[in-house]
């Protein structure tokens, strides 16, 4: 008697550890995230951990003092869940009055569903090729829509297809197979592939993208990474892909510089010109 209420308890115990990180958990938690950002209150996010982690552009920060202590007015979310790591991410787009784009990761305990890190991203003027109106322009020109079930990649297949992506970096256009879909289009920082570029250009060699991070979320088709780019100690950056049919359709891209433009000067005119809207 006592084996069977064990066992069956051993069995409800687990199920409830499996449902935790079900979408709408995840769900709940990155809806909570925006309006404590919308809102500048820290406490409306979703039950932290007793040791939750904090990060802001790569350093350990203060959650109370740092960007979620000011409101923004959120022109654009976009959201993404992992229920298999039991993480969320958000890409968030504020150009009124403020101009931020912010990329933040968060992961919770499956067991207890609560908060264990949290990590953003948070670009602005000074960040590589940040224009967030022109962020905003693109992002809603984009079909980040559901992938009917029949169509679904598995999660190997979305993490393979970013890799090539990223491992391009480090050994050169053309060095390897990269499953480009014809009409991929990246959106790096602020900046637009130009109609009829291809998402393959403007790729270097030589750069390591390193620390990779990864959520996917099969049913969107992404999987979005942080990474450091340029070695253990590169500049925090997230890349963010949508893969249709196993091929590479949208890359966005938020890199946090130490210095203007990472020092590379000023940004192509394209990213000041007029968009009209
Ligand atoms: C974080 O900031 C708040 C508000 O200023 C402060 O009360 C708290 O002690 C800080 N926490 C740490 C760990 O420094
Ligand atoms: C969750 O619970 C299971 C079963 O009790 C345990 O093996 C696992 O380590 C726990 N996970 C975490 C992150 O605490």
């Amino acid at each position: 008697m006592t084996m069977k209420l064990t066992l069956a308890a051993a069995v409800a115990l687990a199920s409830t550890a499996a449902a935790a990180c079900d979408r709408a958990t995840l769900d709940e938690t990155a809806r909570r995230y925006i309006t404590a950002q919308s809102l500048a209150q820290p406490k409306y996010i979703r039950a932290l951990a007793e040791e939750t982690t904090y990060i802001e552009n790569g350093k350990p920060a203060n959650i109370s003092t740092g960007i979620l202590s000011q409101a923004l007015k959120i022109d654009h979310s976009r959201t993404i869940h992992d229920t298999t790591n039991c993480g969320t991410y958000t890409e968030l787009i504020v150009t009124d009055p403020k101009h931020y784009v912010i990329g933040t990761q968060t992961y919770l305990d499956a067991n207890t569903t609560k908060i264990t890190k949290i990590e953003s991203l948070v670009t602005d003027k000074d960040d590589w090729l940040f224009n967030a109106q022109h962020t905003l322009y693109y992002a809603l020109q984009e079909n980040w829509d559901v992938i009917p079930e029949a169509k679904r990649n598995s999660r190997q297949v979305i993490q393979a297809a970013a890799d090539a992506y990223l491992d391009l970096f480090q050994k050169g256009s053309g060095s390897i197979a990269v499953p480009w879909a014809d009409n991929c289009r990246r959106l790096e920082g602020g900046l637009y592939t130009a109609p009829g570029d291809t998402c393959n250009s403007g790729v270097p060699s030589g750069v390591d993208l390193v620390n990779r991070r990864y959520l996917i979320d099969e049913s969107l088709g992404v999987v979005e990474v942080f990474l450091n780019f340029g070695g253990p100690t590169g500049l925090p950056d997230s890349h963010e892909f949508r893969i249709e049919g196993g091929k590479i359709r949208y890359v966005h891209t938020i890199t946090v510089c130490a210095e203007f433009n990472c020092g590379f000067g000023d940004p192509p005119a394209q990213l000041s010109e007029d968009l009209g809207w």
